[in-house]
């Protein structure tokens, strides 16, 4: 059966399914296959000259690489193509800074995806609605452009979950999607009121029933969501849904074994009992990595994968030096960006020694990188202690934040295997 009439069968026999269904009954294995990604921060092409303002405001920036988003976004697309999964899951920060441009632009792209059977679903990022610096660049300058309502916001994604959702909260922009027979996804926007990571006591009533009814009605869930449930750095708490939401308790009270988010820009996996929830790094961040999700059975198997941008920019003949190598180009860029701002504290740090201050920086430059690309299991934290690396005379925050790294050395955050279903 081909996808249109699975989703017309759906649209006909769930409400009825749904209508008559009041006991919980087991839930079922499932099979079928996923990519996600997160923070597109998609600009188009038409608000940057990628000139002076853009290229230094990016310098001062977290190492998105803004200036290749157009070949990146589009090599993604074409490998998501190429990939074929049942579906395309993106969660959130779509666009680079809200402007409604960039929006139209990027669905766009997602409707070639669409175009060859990929269904994709979104969720608005805080970056995405009613965002006050959506602006255009030229030259040394910049000028406010519209941002777009979480009306519109519906409407230009309306199909991508949007339409065809069972469900949909009034007061934000989360919906129920049933991906198959037996699996649903719950989108959960907690970006739609002034406070970012919140959401107001009629969505968390909404979400909570949608998870009973889930339950009840013995269906897998798959949870999206911008910010993360779970806190996955202590060192980032502010980073997380507000925690005094308790939605990782909630995912756990109604059996939802794993949720995926985006929003720190780092690739982690997060594990605790039953429950697991992957952090998907930002597209536009070295390495540019993307999720690949097989659930067969019931069992998830998630691996990260890199954009081949070098074979993208020979297959399109475009002639940038950077682009050809952009492994070593992402890693000198995010060294250059990323990483040099934690490293001006050890350079005025009068207690370092020269040698100290040179190993520390190196550490320190490949610390970061490996974190924020979840390659923490290629770190050997022997290799960082004695007198060469004295970590306690850094000031708190990166002296924690290099312990939190060595600390989980080892761990590979780009694989996860979950049971889905027991
Ligand atoms: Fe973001």
């Amino acid at each position: 059966m081909n996808k249109s009439k699975q989703k017309y069968l759906v649209s006909i026999v769930l409400p009825i399914f749904l209508l008559s269904s009041c006991q919980e009954s087991p839930k079922q294995k499932d099979s079928f296959d996923f990519i996600v990604s997160s923070d597109l921060h998609y600009i188009s092409p038409s608000l940057t000259d990628n000139g002076e303002y853009f290229v230094n405001m990016m310098k001062k920036a977290d190492g998105k690489m803004e200036e290749y988003c157009e070949p990146i976004v589009n090599c993604f697309v074409d490998e998501v193509i190429a990939s074929k999964p049942d579906y395309l899951f993106l969660t959130g920060d779509l666009s680079f800074n809200g402007a409604k441009a960039s929006h139209i632009d990027l669905t766009k792209k997602l409707s070639r995806i669409e175009e060859a059977g990929i269904e994709v679903l979104v969720i608005p990022g805080n970056h995405d609605i009613d965002y006050p610096y959506a602006a255009s660049y030229s030259g040394n300058s910049y000028s406010l452009v519209e941002s777009l309502s979480k009306e519109e916001f519906a409407s230009i994604y309306g199909d991508f979950g949007y339409k065809q959702a069972i469900s949909t909260d009034v007061d934000s922009l989360s919906y129920v999607y049933q991906l198959t027979p037996k699996t649903r996804v719950i989108a959960f926007d907690v970006n739609a009121g002034n406070r970012k990571g919140s959401a107001s006591a009629s969505t968390l009533s909404w979400l909570r029933k949608s998870y009973s009814d889930a339950k009840r009605n013995g269906q897998n869930v798959i949870s999206l969501s911008h910010q993360p449930a779970a806190i996955h750095s202590p060192l980032f708490t502010s980073s997380s849904i507000d925690p005094s939401l308790r939605i990782e308790k909630l995912y756990k009270e109604f059996e939802a074994p794993i949720s995926f988010a985006g929003h720190l820009h780092i690739q982690d996996t997060y594990e605790d009992g039953d429950f697991a929830e992957v952090l998907t790094e930002s597209l536009l961040v070295h390495p540019c990595q993307y999720g690949m999700a097989e659930v067969k059975e019931g069992e998830l198997t998630y691996i990260a994968k890199r954009l081949d941008l070098a074979s993208y920019a020979a297959k399109e003949g475009l002639d940038d030096a950077s682009l050809s190598d952009f492994a070593s180009y992402g890693e000198s860029y995010f060294a250059e960006v990323n990483s040099r701002k934690l490293l001006e504290s050890i350079e005025s740090n009068a207690e370092l020694s020269e040698p100290q201050k040179k190993k520390m920086s190196e550490a320190i430059t490949k610390l970061n990188r490996l974190y924020f690309e979840g390659g923490l299991s290629s770190i050997d934290a022997s290799a960082y202690q004695g007198e060469d690396y004295p970590w306690g005379k850094l000031p708190l925050f990166l002296s924690s934040y290099v312990s939190s790294i060595l600390s989980n050395a080892g761990a590979n955050k780009t694989r996860l295997f979950h049971v889905l279903t027991k």
